[in-house]
Order: C-alpha cells, then structure tokens, then sequence
C-alpha cells in the first residue's frame, strides 16, 4: 500500500492528496451524521486523466475507492466504511462548464461543478437548468447524476436521468469512456449512460455530463397555501394540472408538523399567516409571453377558496417574496435534523393514494412508537413523500435509532400494499441495501449484480453501497 501512496502523491502533487486525519474526517461522516467510516487518503484528482490514473493505480493494487461529490447523501452513499481501507476521490477540483450551447440547448459540464452554479451558469446563458434540490449549494453534478435525484421540478421535466444526454466516465479498470455525445436521438445499441446514472458510485467515476437544458421560463409566479387535509390538496392539484399542466414547474407539501421545526429551527423565516394541518407550495412558469400566469393562479385559488379545498392563500408579490416561500420548503430536511433523530422514508406512491398512506403511516407509526412525530413533507405532484419520523421526547436518539429497520419496514409495509417504492429519489447507499432482496429479488437482482460484475469484477468501486451481498 505504501508504493500506493507514493505513486498517487507523485501524479497528484500535495493540493491532490490528503493525509492528515483532520483533513480526512470531514469527509467521512454522512450529511446527517448516521455514519463514520476512515479512508486511507483523500483523493484530489484535477482533470479527468488523473482520475483515470488514479482509478488505474488503485485498480493494479486491488486497493477500494468512494468517489464523493458535495457529500449530501440522504443514505450515506457516499461515506466509506469504518475499517479505513478505501480512498475517497473527491470530484471538486473538476469544477469547469466546458461549454454551453443555446442552439442545442446543452450544457457540457465537469462533475464537480455545484449544481447551484450550473443553474447559475444557464441562466447566465439565457437557459434553464431545470433540476432544483434543496442541497443544491452542495451537491455536484456528479454525484446528482450517480444518485439519480429528483427533487422540486420532476413533475415538469423528469428526474436527473432524464436530463442527460452524454457523459464522460472512468471505468473501474481506468479506463475512460468518452460518451459526450448531444444528440437526441441515437439508438446505436444499449443506452450505457443510464447505468451510470443511478448507480451511486459503484460502476464508475462519472467525470463530465452533456445536461439538457430548457428554455428560461418569462414569467414565474407562486402562491403558498394552507389546505385543511391531503385529498384537497390532490384536488388542488388537479385543478392546476387541468388548467394549464405546462405551467406546473413544482407542487411541493409539508405538513403543520414540520412547518413548525423550520420555524422553530431556522433562523429569518417568515411563518405563514393561518395556522392549517398541511400547506402546499405552487410555482407556475411560463416561456409564453402571452400566458397570464397571475390571473390563472388568483381565478383558481378565488375557486378553490370557495370550493373549500384551501383556507387561505399568499400569493409572491416578488422574486424574493417566492423565495421566501421556498425557504420554508428548502429547510424542511435542515429543521428536522436539528430538532433531532429522524429515521427518513423517501418513499413514492401513485398519487391519488397519497392520502392512505399517510393515513395509515400515522395510525401505524403511533402504534410502533408511541409519541413519535410523523414529519411528512415532499414533491407530492409527483407521489414523493418523504415520510420521516422524529424521535420522541421521552428517548433518546440512541434508543430511537436502534429501532429505525422497524420503523423503515412499517411504513415500507403501507408503501408495498398501495403498489410503492421505498426509495423514491435518494437511492439506496450503505443505509438500504438490505431491503434490495426482498424488493427487487429475483431476475432484477440477478441482473443487477450481473452488471456489477461485468464492469467492476473486483468490487473496488464504492463497496458496500446498493447491492446486497451475493447469497
Ligand atoms: P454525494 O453525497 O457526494 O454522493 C452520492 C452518491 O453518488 C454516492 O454513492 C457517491 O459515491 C456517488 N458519487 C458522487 N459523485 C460521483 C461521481 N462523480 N461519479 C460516480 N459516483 C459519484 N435528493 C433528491 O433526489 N431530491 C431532493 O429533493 C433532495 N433534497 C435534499 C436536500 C438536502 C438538504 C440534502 C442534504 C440532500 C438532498 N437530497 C435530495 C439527496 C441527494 O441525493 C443529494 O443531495 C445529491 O443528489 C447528491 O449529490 P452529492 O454531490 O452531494 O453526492
Ligand atoms: C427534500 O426534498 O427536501 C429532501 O429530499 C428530503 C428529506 O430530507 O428527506
Ligand atoms: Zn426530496
């Protein structure tokens, strides 16, 4: 292992290897402190060759890796295991937009770009970048596209795999794939960029992405609303879809329970004005200079007022007026981790049974443990609820955590019933694999780990993550 290091300090330079267990540790604990794993070293490669060299050196001595973006894993996908054997390579320092094209609409972009700065960027262009997460200073392009995210807009424009046309990938034997391609069309065989995308870090170190972009909507408009139970919520929804489904950029819930943690928690938000059970937030955009998104929002909510399907409603007045009202939906996951110990279930179902479940998950979850806060909140347009619960006051984290299978399985055993998936968009990571047998057992496993074995035959990359052992 010594000739290891000595030859990856060599090709990477001081700035490209760390050592000191300072320097290691911020990268070995999860975003939300679940897990704390060592690495041998912190891997800093500059350009896509020397991650290839990188890759190729660590391959020739059989030695793991954890490739690692912003670290925002909602399951720890990114930490590697406690025994200290793996290297993280961390993707920053690939951090450039090579290119934006407008008349493709593309963006061809470095892994280690923050997807708040390519947003920055195609909007600088004149375009939009349309995947919003609520990590987004954080997260990297790479590691939105190994975890497949979904996040505020997939009812508009799909999920991350949706976006990406090309991609640049290090194979685990060093190897570089050179798939930048731009095209929309292009059945030449199996479609290899969408293995990489999902797949976590454990069949390649994806390095660059040619990204989709979107027109930059003229007009955008949002109204946050307080809704006396779920089913209006959905009827909301169905209103807005009916009259304009286009225009829906994002239809996001969050339940009283959880609106009070981000009041509580997070410093300069400004709480709704009427107290409900459940608020949705509704952004409208429009690229018609003729679609008079205002006066649809305020005739369909002067309607739904009168319907009863909302209590009340503010509608943004301003740009900053609609970010306040993001403020409210992007800290959900933030207020929650400081009131505590939370066991999350990012889990989906069809939409029109959202009501069930979270009917039924409280009814169960009270059962399980008594006094636990059910803190519901997510992309309910597109039947993703994070339905996560908070340890009660009379335990302590400690004793909460120890029951988080049981809690997972409770509500995963709802989610089964009503046709779900227990993992909508966060993927699997080192928290989840073990569900993977009972859920996608058989054939699909089958296939899974055959894939694995095809393009990691040594399980260097990312081991541990997604896939449960081989029986
Ligand atoms: P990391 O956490 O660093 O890594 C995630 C996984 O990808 C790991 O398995 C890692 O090994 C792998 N990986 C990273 N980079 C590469 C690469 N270049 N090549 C190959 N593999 C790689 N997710 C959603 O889908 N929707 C949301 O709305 C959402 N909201 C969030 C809100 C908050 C506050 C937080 C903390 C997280 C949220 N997430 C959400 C979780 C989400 O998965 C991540 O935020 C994001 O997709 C991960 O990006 P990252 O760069 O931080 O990846
Ligand atoms: C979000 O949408 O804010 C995150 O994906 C949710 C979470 O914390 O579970
Ligand atoms: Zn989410």
């Amino acid at each position: 292992m010594d000739d290891l290091l000595n030859r990856l300090t060599t090709l990477l330079g001081p700035a490209g290897l760390l050592t000191a267990p300072s320097d290691i540790a911020p990268f070995c604990t999860d975003w939300r402190g679940l897990m704390h794993g060592a690495a041998r070293a912190i891997l800093r490669p500059a350009s896509t060759d020397q991650v290839a060299q990188c890759v190729a050196l660590c391959a020739e001595h059989g030695a793991k890796m954890v490739p690692q973006g912003g670290n925002t894993s909602m399951v720890a996908g990114a930490t590697p295991s406690a025994d200290g054997s793996a290297f993280i390579l961390t993707l920053s320092r690939l951090n450039q937009v090579r290119a934006i094209d407008t008349t493709d609409l593309t963006m061809t972009i470095e892994a280690g770009v923050t997807l708040q700065a390519a947003q920055i960027a195609a909007d600088d262009a004149g375009a939009l970048l349309p995947l919003s997460i609520s990590a987004e200073g954080s997260a990297q392009i790479g590691g939105v596209l190994a975890t497949n995210a979904g996040g505020n807009n997939t009812l508009r424009y799909g999920n991350a795999r949706d976006l990406v046309l090309g991609l640049e990938v290090v194979l685990a034997d060093g190897r570089i794939w050179h798939g930048l391609r731009s095209l929309r069309k292009d059945n030449t065989g199996y479609c290899l960029r969408q293995l990489f995308v999902g797949s976590e870090g454990t069949l390649g170190i994806i390095t660059a992405a040619v990204l989709k972009l979107s027109p930059r909507p003229r007009d955008r408009q949002a109204a946050f609303c307080a809704v006396p139970s779920v089913d209006a919520a959905l009827a909301l929804f169905a209103r807005f879809r009916a009259e304009d489904a286009s225009a829906l950029q994002a239809f996001e819930y969050i339940a009283a329970p959880t609106l009070d943690l981000v009041v509580k928690h997070i410093p300069g938000i400004t709480p709704p004005t009427s107290r409900a059970p459940h608020y949705v937030l509704i952004d409208l955009a429009t690229t018609n200079k003729h679609g008079n998104l205002r006066a649809m929002l305020e005739d369909t909510l002067a309607t739904a007022l009168n319907d009863g399907l909302i209590t009340d409603a503010a509608l943004a007045d301003s740009a900053a007026h609609r970010a306040a009202f993001w403020k409210l939906r992007e800290n959900c996951a933030e207020g929650q981790k400081q009131e505590g110990a939370s066991v999350k279930n990012d889990v989906s179902v069809p939409v029109s049974t959202i009501p069930t479940l979270l009917a039924q998950a409280e009814t169960a979850l009270q059962h399980l443990i008594p006094g636990c806060r059910m803190v519901a909140f997510g992309h309910i347009g597109d039947g993703n609820i994070h339905l996560n619960v908070q340890q009660p006051a009379n335990i302590t984290a400690g004793e909460f955590l120890s029951q988080a299978h049981d809690i997972m399985d409770c509500v995963n055993a709802i989610v089964q019933s009503l046709h779900g998936s227990f993992s909508a968009e966060h993927g699997i990571g080192k928290l989840k694999p073990y569900l993977m047998t009972n859920w996608r057992g058989g054939p699909e496993l089958d296939m899974m780990h055959a894939i694995k074995s095809a393009l990691d035959p040594a399980c260097t990359l990312n081991p541990g993550t997604l896939l449960p052992p081989r029986p």
